[in-house]
This record gives structure tokens, C-alpha cells and sequence, in this order.
């Protein structure tokens, strides 16, 4: 076997995933027509999702969130989503969705959640992914809008939905101002995490840490600006969404063999990385498609292919009975996988 098939077989999870990004061309196209939302004409997928930094991707993100308007929409979107995962080895999913960007056209809360948990399930039958969802808030809407959208997240309070997320563009909206928000998430039990050190600094990890009292930081790139934070997060373990494909689009992180690329440094630094596909129909890219990537230009181990796909499991948002279970279980396949396809 190849390391391409061992990167797509391996058991893992997918930890930082938008399900908007994750809807291919075709059925965006498909919905559109359905629902009347005029696209830009476009021949192949690179042609609409067209984009050269993240603001001018959030507008065309925009446009894929617009097209999405009926439970069977965000059905399909959402199994088709998952299906790709199931393919590339994810056993579990947590996934974002933006549920302003579909307000905003009409669309309620509770039509996104039914179509949504359908597609879960639906997924989870035909190839066995389980997951959850984490609606994340558009930190440009700013914090009282944030209080509006935990109020509505509380109200229609559902076993898949585990936590939140806070997104879009970070550089001109920082974290701390989202503290209150984030308090009352903490108290009414939902896990937490936020995008932060991504196109923004450093100091947005630092404050998502300690004033946010996130579970996790999604990219976080920005955290080799900083030893003392970088040696901070390492001893407390801070889980790092990282994804390798979206790098490019972060000014000055193009090339994954530079020897300074911020996630490399991020492992060789001992922190909790994880690897993660991002908006993979958008920014075109697959799951196991980021571990083969990192194996390939980072010349790693299997062992340590196999130490990342636990790390996934590790930073997930499952109760620590299962996660000690299927440790276990993920261990023992992927020795075995080692052992008997790696020359
Ligand atoms: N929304 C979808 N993908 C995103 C990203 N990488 N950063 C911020 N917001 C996003």
C-alpha cells in the first residue's frame, strides 16, 4: 500500500470543517437554479470559487450560504459533506455552519438544524461517520449580535449541537470582545472553541484562552510570534485546528516546505496540532488528502502519521469513555495498517 492509501485509510477526525465550504460547484449550481439566487456563470468549480485572500472568499462563501435554503437543501449539503469525510477515512465529524448567512435570506434556525441533523443521520447509516454540529457566530456581526445568536443556539438546544464557534474575518474583529458571550456558553455547558491567529495576531489565541475559556483554537498559526504563549498552550494542551491546504491563502504561508511554515514549527514546538480540510470544495483539498500533504513535505513517520490521527481523536468533543475506547480501537487498526501495507 501507498502512504496515499494509508493517509486515506487511517481512522481520524475532522475537527475544522465548514459545511458551506464543503458544497461541491455542482450542487451549488443545482440549488441556485432551484432557488432562484443568481451565481456568477462559471464552467468549472475554479471559475465560482474564484478568490485570493479570505475577505474576497468570504464573499463568495456568501453566495454558496445564500443558494442553501430548504431542510432537503441543507440535507444534501450536509450528507454529501459527509460522505467525502467517510471517504477519507474520518470516523467522526465536528462541523461549523453559519447560521446568520442563512437568516439573512429568510431561512429559520430550526429548518437549518432539521436538514442538518437528517443529513447526519442519514450519513451515518450509509458509511457510519458519526457527528455533531457547532454553529459558529460571524465575529463581523459583532458581540451583541453574538448574545442574539447564543440566545436563539440555547432555544432550539438539540443533543447534536455540542458548542460554538466564532469565524470570518478575524484580523479587523478580535476575540476578547466576545468574553460575555462565551461565559454564558461555559455556563449553559457547550464547548468552545474560536478561529484565532489565523490572519490575525497572536495575541487573539492569548485572549481566547483566557478570556474566552475556549476548548480549542482553530489555526492558531500566528502562535510562533509568541514563545511565551507557544510554551503556554503546550503545557496546557491546547488542541490546534490546523489546515495545511488553507495555509496558502494566508499571506506569506504558500510554500508547506518552507522550513519556517507556522504548522511545522507548531509540531516541531510539541503543540497539540491536528489536521483539518477547512472549506476543501472552496479551497480544494480532502482530509486524508492534508495528512498525505504534512506526511510527504514534513517527511514524517508513520508512527507519527499515526500520532496525528490520535491527536484528532484527542481534541474532539466526545466524553472521555469514548474517546479512551476508540483510542484503542483507532491504535490497534492503524499498527495494523503499518504492519502489514507500509514497506
Ligand atoms: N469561514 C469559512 N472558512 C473560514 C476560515 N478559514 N476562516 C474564517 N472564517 C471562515
Amino acid at each position: 500500500m501507498s502512504l496515499d492509501s494509508f493517509a486515506r485509510k487511517i481512522p481520524k477526525a475532522e475537527l475544522n470543517l465548514h459545511l458551506e465550504g464543503a458544497v461541491a460547484a455542482a450542487t451549488v449550481a443545482d440549488l441556485a437554479k432551484r432557488n432562484g439566487v443568481a451565481l456568477p456563470p462559471f464552467d468549472s468549480p475554479a471559475e465560482l470559487y474564484h478568490f485570493h485572500d479570505l475577505p474576497t472568499f468570504l464573499v463568495v462563501y456568501n453566495l454558496v450560504c445564500e443558494s442553501i435554503r430548504t431542510a432537503a437543501d441543507f440535507q444534501r449539503a450536509t450528507f454529501e459533506m459527509l460522505e467525502r469525510c467517510a471517504d477519507s477515512g474520518a470516523r467522526y465529524v465536528e462541523f461549523f455552519f453559519s447560521p446568520h448567512a442563512h437568516l439573512a435570506h429568510g431561512v429559520q434556525y430550526p429548518t437549518m438544524l432539521e436538514g442538518i441533523v437528517a443529513g447526519m443521520r442519514q450519513a451515518e447509516k450509509q458509511y457510519g461517520v458519526k457527528s455533531n454540529v457547532i454553529p459558529a457566530h460571524s465575529r463581523e456581526l459583532g458581540p451583541e449580535q453574538g448574545e442574539v445568536f447564543l440566545d436563539m443556539v440555547l432555544a432550539h438546544k438539540i443533543p447534536e449541537v455540542i458548542g460554538i464557534g466564532l469565524d470570518y474575518n478575524e484580523a479587523p474583529f478580535p476575540a476578547a470582545p466576545f468574553a460575555k458571550m462565551y461565559a454564558r456558553a461555559e455556563a449553559a455547558g457547550l464547548k468552545r472553541t474560536t478561529h484565532a491567529g489565523e490572519n490575525g495576531p497572536a495575541s487573539n489565541i492569548r485572549d481566547g484562552i483566557k478570556l474566552l475559556h475556549v476548548n480549542r483554537i482553530d489555526h492558531g498559526y500566528r502562535v510562533v510570534d509568541d514563545p511565551a504563549l507557544m510554551a503556554e498552550c503546550r503545557e496546557l494542551g491546547i488542541p490546534f485546528t490546523c489546515c495545511p491546504t488553507a495555509t496558502s491563502y494566508t499571506p506569506g504561508w504558500g510554500d508547506l516546505t518552507a522550513l519556517d511554515h507556522p504548522i511545522r514549527q507548531m509540531m516541531d514546538q510539541g503543540l497539540h496540532v491536528t489536521l483539518h480540510s477547512d472549506d476543501p470544495t472552496m479551497i480544494p483539498s480532502t482530509l486524508a488528502g492534508e495528512y498525505l500533504v504534512v506526511a510527504e513535505k514534513f517527511a514524517l513517520s508513520p508512527d507519527h502519521v499515526k500520532k496525528l490521527a490520535l491527536a484528532s481523536l484527542a481534541a474532539t468533543w466526545l466524553d472521555d469513555a469514548t474517546k479512551q475506547a476508540w483510542a484503542k480501537e483507532w491504535s490497534a487498526e492503524i499498527d495494523r495498517l503499518i504492519e502489514s501495507e507500509l514497506p
